[in-house]
């Protein structure tokens, strides 16, 4: 009989993607609280969905209860930077508290292994309440680990691309719309990826959990400048962007590994590619010796860019 494989935040961008990778491996229950999106997720992954609040730690137990998960990701999160500026009561009950709850019950209910998904934003210098909550999401799942029989991991994410809310489709809709694509951060640098390779991200995770357990582990990307994406955006499909004012919490650059992390961070590499892993209270014996940031990353080529945003998955079309 297979494994069940539980993930919170199952009917997300992310989530129902993993759903679908897993689904052959694992019997795969994801959850969402809005059963409409739950709905829509169980059309597009053929896997059972139920309904949970991550933030009522009775949900959490109940579902737990009935569904009796081996493995749970954990990928429930309002991740929306601005909002959880004005609103960080919310970020702090579903990021923080939420994290907790899910991180209680997996060692109550005796879950063998548990792997948040964190951010880029949750590295040192850490600039903003997602980004703390993130932070905080890591450091109580790396700390759980250990002190029972479950397993957790965390794994740290640049942006998905086309997933929800982010640039891309953000910028798409205007296009289509206005045909001016307002932008707060011409001069920002991020790191993007596939959502195959954030999915592979986690499989590699998983497939690996002895070794990573107590451990953040993120893996090499390319960064881009708005700008660069903006003006090949604007060359191949017409229109123009603008300049908006700055939103909270944003910073220019992003981390995979921050300054801090260095003396605990160490590389290694899976299917050719080097990923990185931080152990928070443990020195590397291999420490990297500089921060990884979307500044000193390997940038995406014009073509990668092209690839990039003429692709969106199918259903983001
Ligand atoms: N996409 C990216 O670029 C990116 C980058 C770095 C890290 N991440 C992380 O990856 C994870 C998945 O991101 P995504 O892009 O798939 O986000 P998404 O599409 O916004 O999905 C978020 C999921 O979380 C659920 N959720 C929100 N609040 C919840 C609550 N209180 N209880 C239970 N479920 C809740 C949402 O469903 P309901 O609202 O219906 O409950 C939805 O299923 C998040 O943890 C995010 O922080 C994403």
């Amino acid at each position: 009989m297979k494994q069940t494989l539980l993930i919170t935040g199952g009917t997300g961008f992310l989530g129902k993607r993993l759903g679908v990778t897993l689904r052959d491996q694992y019997d795969v229950v994801l959850t969402g609280r809005n059963n409409k999106q739950n709905m829509h997720a169980e059309q597009f992954s053929g896997c059972r969905v139920l309904p949970m609040d991550v933030a009522n730690i009775e949900a959490v137990r109940d579902t737990f209860t009935e569904t009796r998960p081996s493995v749970v990701i954990h990928a429930a999160a309002t991740k929306f930077v601005d909002l959880a500026e004005r609103q960080p009561m919310e970020c702090v009950d579903v990021n923080v508290v939420g994290s907790q709850n899910v991180a209680r019950v997996a060692v109550e209910k005796g879950v063998e292994t548990v792997i948040g998904i964190s951010t880029d934003k949750a590295t040192p210098p850490v600039r903003n309440t997602y980004g703390l909550s993130k932070a905080l999401m890591e450091r109580v799942f790396c700390g759980m680990d250990g002190k029972t029989q479950t397993r957790f991991a965390c794994a740290r994410y640049g942006n998905v691309a086309w997933s929800t809310g982010s640039v891309l489709p953000m910028w798409n809709k205007m296009h289509q719309t206005t045909g001016v694509i307002r932008t707060t951060g011409p001069e920002m640098r991020r790191f993007f990826f596939t959502v195959d390779e954030a999915v592979q991200l986690i499989v590699t995770l998983l497939d690996n959990i002895e070794r990573h357990h107590g451990e953040v582990v993120s893996r090499q990307m390319r960064s881009a400048l708005i700008r660069d994406i903006l003006e090949i955006w604007v060359k191949r499909k017409g229109g123009k962007w603008e300049r908006m004012e700055g939103r909270p919490g944003e910073r220019n650059d992003e981390f995979l590994v921050g300054d801090l992390e260095l003396p605990h961070a160490y590389e290694i590499e899976y299917d050719g590619v080097p990923h990185y892993a931080i152990a928070f209270n443990r020195r590397s014996e291999k420490p990297l010796t500089e921060a990884l940031s979307s500044e000193n990353a390997v940038r995406l080529t014009e073509q990668q860019i092209i690839e990039l945003i003429e692709n969106p998955p199918p259903e983001e079309r």
